[in-house]
């Protein structure tokens, strides 16, 4: 496995390569990049990952400061499982300042609404990375649901000759999703965390057992994890493509949340498929 911090060298090394598959990150992986990591496996001869922690899409009073940096211990969880990391300064990726950005769809809504200019500055620094790496296949996961559905109209609206593929979201024996934010947590809050997820679960049953109306469940949803203690940003039914309020009729749902405990903010999602 190389490790790679320009530009230059990393066109170097991947000149020639026709089958890249590639997963941007921050680092501080967990099992739930590995796993994305494990995915792009199946979809390319030659692996890059990206480890960047991207200015761009946090706002000024976020975790851009504390954000985990752990390169080192990052390169050896991937030892045998990509075969070049990218790995650049922020001089490098961004030598000037970035006067260029995308705008995507659905920027100021969910997590958009609550954090401004982070959906434009994922988006910007997807399409760099991807411009950068030129991919045939990149993986993202769905914890980040709007994310993921960011990136791929990012894809889709200025035609990128890349596959984007969604990684099911790895979580803890508890359910709560795998995230490197989950370290900010205290240990009693760790073990609240878990409810964000049996909260998901709970709505996802009434939903499959018949319950149509979702804003009566996204208020009970609010009431239950303020009650416990969070302070909840938003719990959203969506349809899965292209995030927008279900009307009757619509079978490919999913419920997003994202809520604060103390200081750690958390996000999940879970599908619902009812039947047609
Ligand atoms: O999901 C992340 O880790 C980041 O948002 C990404 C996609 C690497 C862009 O900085």
């Amino acid at each position: 496995m190389q490790l790679i911090s320009t530009v230059e060298e990393l066109r170097q090394r991947l000149c020639g390569e026709t089958s890249i598959a590639f997963v941007p990150t921050m680092g501080n992986l967990h099992e739930g990049h590995l796993d994305l990591v494990r995915i792009a496996r199946q979809h390319g001869r030659c692996v890059v990952v990206s480890i960047f922690v991207n200015p761009l899409q946090f706002g000024a009073n976020e975790d851009f400061g504390k954000y985990p940096r752990t390169l080192q211990a990052d390169c050896g969880k991937l030892e045998g499982l990509a075969d070049v990391v990218f790995a650049p300064t922020e001089r490098e990726l961004y030598p000037q300042p970035q006067q260029v950005t995308v705008e995507p769809p659905s920027a100021n809504e969910l997590c958009g609404a609550f954090r401004p200019g982070h959906f434009r500055g994922v988006a910007t620094v997807v399409l760099k990375l991807l411009n950068i790496v030129q991919p045939q296949v990149a993986v993202f996961g769905k914890k980040d649901y709007q994310q993921l559905y960011v990136v791929r109209q990012v894809a889709a609206q200025l035609n990128l000759p890349v596959e984007i593929v969604g990684g099911e979201t790895v979580r803890a024996p508890d359910g709560l999703a795998l995230s490197s934010r989950n370290q900010y947590l205290s240990a009693a809050g760790r073990t609240k965390a878990a409810f964000l997820y049996r909260m998901l679960v709970g709505m996802q049953q009434a939903m499959l057992g018949g319950e149509r109306d979702y804003p009566k469940l996204e208020r009970q949803a609010v009431e239950a994890l303020t009650a416990r203690g969070w302070q909840v940003d938003y719990v959203a039914v969506r349809t899965q493509v292209g995030l927008a309020q279900p009307e009757s009729g619509e079978c490919g749902l999913v419920i997003l949340a994202a809520a604060r405990l103390g200081e750690t903010r958390l996000i999940d999602n879970l599908e619902v498929c009812l039947k047609g």
